[in-house]
């Protein structure tokens, strides 16, 4: 079975102009050119289940569409067609609950001892498939964000979170873009992410620093990998590729590139206007 990977997220027309300047490159315009259509091809390329904590075919549509059907033939009698439940339990609330991607992945691999829920060796693609599928099914309800202030959680936007994410029509772009992210994380997960980056970061936008041959480090997110070569955005939004044979070491980093946001610096309060702000971008009612 094959799935078609996700769009990159990366908008490239926006980043490219700027690579041509970019005094940090060892790389001349035709191999910058011969990056960027790597790039394209490998899609999201670090995509990989490993470490099992994020959807690699997260938000494709196409992943839905085939996690749908393999639903059906392989958990339906249990879970019920609509995903209920039926002799196993309701699995649209999974994600409302506080699960996550790689937490739903592993329980459908491993299944749960001592009870009639099967393991799976599936391939890792269809799990993530299926992960995907009831995802899609546990739309986070509006009422998880009908609270807060819209007008002040723009100002708490604007101030901590503006310069490395978009919100609508601006923003950074070293983070993904947040426009739509309350339709699919539940106010625990949006907590988490914002509380505790470090605790699941997104797949492609893992946390790498590369030491030049001359000893200077450069960090940013990691957008494709091979054995020769390397692609990140750096911190100052430049998409950079990177031949391995030119670089001291490449340092996959366990942090986040986000810095944490506690209670000191984003209130409860703040939060929840936050939250309210966001919810109003993708409702069309932020002005
Ligand atoms: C033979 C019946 C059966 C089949 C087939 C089955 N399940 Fe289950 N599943 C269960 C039962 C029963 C539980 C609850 C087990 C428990 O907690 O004791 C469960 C639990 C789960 C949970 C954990 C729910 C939670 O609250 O964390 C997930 C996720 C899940 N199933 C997904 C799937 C998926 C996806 C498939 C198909 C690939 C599948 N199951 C196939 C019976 C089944
Ligand atoms: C220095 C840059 C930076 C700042 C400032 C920043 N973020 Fe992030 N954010 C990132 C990066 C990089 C990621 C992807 C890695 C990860 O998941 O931790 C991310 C991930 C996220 C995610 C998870 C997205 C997902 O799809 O799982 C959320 C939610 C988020 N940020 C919200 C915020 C909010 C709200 C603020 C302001 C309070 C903020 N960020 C400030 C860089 C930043």
């Amino acid at each position: 079975m094959s799935i078609e990977m996700p769009p990159l997220r990366l908008p490239l027309s926006v980043l490219t102009p700027k690579l041509r300047g970019g005094a940090h490159s060892c790389l001349t315009r035709v191999s910058l050119l011969v990056w960027l259509v790597a790039v394209l091809l490998l899609s999201t390329g670090v995509a990989t289940a490993q470490d099992g904590l994020a959807n690699p075919h997260e938000g494709n549509r196409g992943a839905v569409r085939a996690g749908r059907a393999l639903f059906e033939t392989r958990c339906a009698e249990c879970h019920g067609a609509d995903a209920k439940g039926i002799s196993g339990p309701d699995l649209t609330v999974l994600f409302a609950a506080g699960r996550t991607d790689g937490r739903v992945f592993q329980t459908i691999q491993a299944g749960i001892p001592g009870s009639i829920m099967p393991s799976s060796s599936a391939p890792d693609d269809e799990l993530w498939a299926i992960v995907s599928y009831l995802k899609s099914l546990g739309t986070v309800s509006p009422l998880e964000f009908a609270t807060g202030n819209a007008d002040q959680g723009r100002q708490v936007f604007t101030a901590n979170c503006a310069g490395c994410h978009r919100a609508g029509r601006d923003g950074g772009r070293l983070g993904p873009d947040l426009s739509r992210i309350t339709l699919s994380r539940s106010r625990a997960g949006m907590t988490a992410a914002i509380r505790d980056p470090s605790d699941a970061m997104r797949v492609g936008y893992r946390t790498v620093t590369l030491v030049m041959s001359d000893g200077q480090r450069i960090r940013g997110v990691k957008k494709a990998e091979d054995a020769f070569s390397i692609q990140i955005v750096d911190t100052f939004e430049r998409l950079q590729g990177y031949l391995k044979a030119d670089l001291q070491t490449v340092q996959d980093e366990a942090e986040s590139l986000m810095p944490p946001f506690g209670p000191d610096t984003v209130s409860d309060t703040d939060l929840d206007n936050l939250l309210r702000f966001l919810t109003s971008v993708h409702e069309g009612t932020a002005n």
